[in-house]
Order: structure tokens, then sequence, then C-alpha cells
């Protein structure tokens, strides 16, 4: 049967839904409803004023027409193909991306999130510089994911990241002041 009322769909959520970076029990999700510009609604009618479109990675508003009728266009046209394959989207978007992108950058890796992108950063950096040793910063975040999670730095709201912290000999996390410390020796002992 559908779940329709609010306590329904609240406590299916608790129930079902795995929630990232959360202690599952003292959960509490509200049920939202709609979204329209800077405003979303929960299902009391309460309105809430959301100025980054939710995680920020999506900043143009809700419910973007322009937006709306892209996805709806390519829906209809192609909505899925393998990575293997050229399409005039894929292209066009990637080229779009690197005609303003700094001059050393050739090509776009597209990826379904943060985490997937940070982590193909971290094998992309290695396969091309042959080293091993990736910093992070202390209070940092870089994503859910196993390898993303182990380059977040340590923060005392996030304890799901303490439990599967083992990429310790190839990862060490750092403060900016440390980083700096690290290239001014760097140059001293070059011009040595
Ligand atoms: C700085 C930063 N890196 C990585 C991520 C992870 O992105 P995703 O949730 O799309 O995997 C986030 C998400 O909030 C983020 O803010």
């Amino acid at each position: 049967m559908e779940l329709r009322t609010k306590d329904e769909i609240q406590s299916a959520s608790k129930k079902y839904n795995m929630h990232s970076w959360s202690i599952q029990g003292g959960l509490s999700p509200k049920q939202i409803v709609k979204a329209e510009g800077i405003n979303f609604w929960d299902a009391d009618g309460k309105r809430y004023y959301d100025m980054s479109s939710q995680l920020v990675n999506m900043n143009i508003g809700h419910g973007n027409k322009k937006v709306i009728k892209a996805i709806q266009d390519q829906a209809e046209k192609l909505p899925y193909i393998a990575p293997g394959f050229a399409t005039d989207v894929k292209s066009n978007l990637a080229k779009m991306l690197i005609d303003i992108a700094p001059s050393n950058m050739g090509k776009v890796f597209f990826t379904l999130g943060g985490a997937e992108a940070n982590e193909n950063a971290v094998k992309i950096s290695k396969m091309f510089t042959g080293r091993n040793k990736v910093f992070s910063r202390y209070r940092s975040y870089h994503g859910a994911t196993y390898g993303a999670a182990n380059l977040t730095g340590e923060q005392e709201d996030m304890p799901v990241s303490r439990e599967y912290r083992d990429l310790s000999n190839s990862l060490t996390h750092t403060s900016i002041r440390h980083l700096l410390i690290l290239r001014a020796r760097k140059k001293l002992l070059h011009s040595l």
C-alpha cells in the first residue's frame, strides 16, 4: 500500500532509508513536499528560505524552468548511454568548461557527485605524479564514499568517519600553515 500521510512517510524514512553521516536512531527527518525559487515547504505547510538550493552544488534556485526543460528534452531524446560513446551534450559541456578553465587543463572527466570526483582526482594525481602521499586538511569534508571519507578531516560532529580510517599509510591530514611551512622548507633546501 502506498504511503501517504506525513507520519507514514516519516516513519518509513526512518525504517527503510539509511541517512548518511547520521546516528540513525536519533533522526526525525522532516517530510518536504515542494520547492520553488528560494523556498521549500514541509508537510505542515511551513515555508523555509533556502539561499543555497540545499547543498550549494545546484545553487540556481529550486524549479529553474530552463533546467527543467533541458532535463525533459534530454530524457525524451536520449536519457542514458554508456560512457564509451560520444554525445552532443557531453562534448559541448566539456568544451565549454575547457574554454574557461586554466590553459594547462585539457580534458573533463564527468562524475556523478563530489565524492566520486575527489576519488578520481586522487587516482589521476597518483597516476600522473607516480607519488603515493595525499594531504588533506584537518577540518574538511570530501564526501561519504570510502576513500573520500578517509580524505575528510577529523570532525567531532562526524563520528562515522572514524570507523573506517585505514588509508593512513598514504594519507596525512594537515593544515594550510603546515603545508606552507613544508613548501618554504623545500624552497630553502633547493636554494642551498
Ligand atoms: C567540499 C565538498 N566535497 C565533496 C562533497 C561530496 O559531494 P557528494 O555528496 O556529491 O558526493 C561535498 C558535499 O557536500 C562537499 O561539500
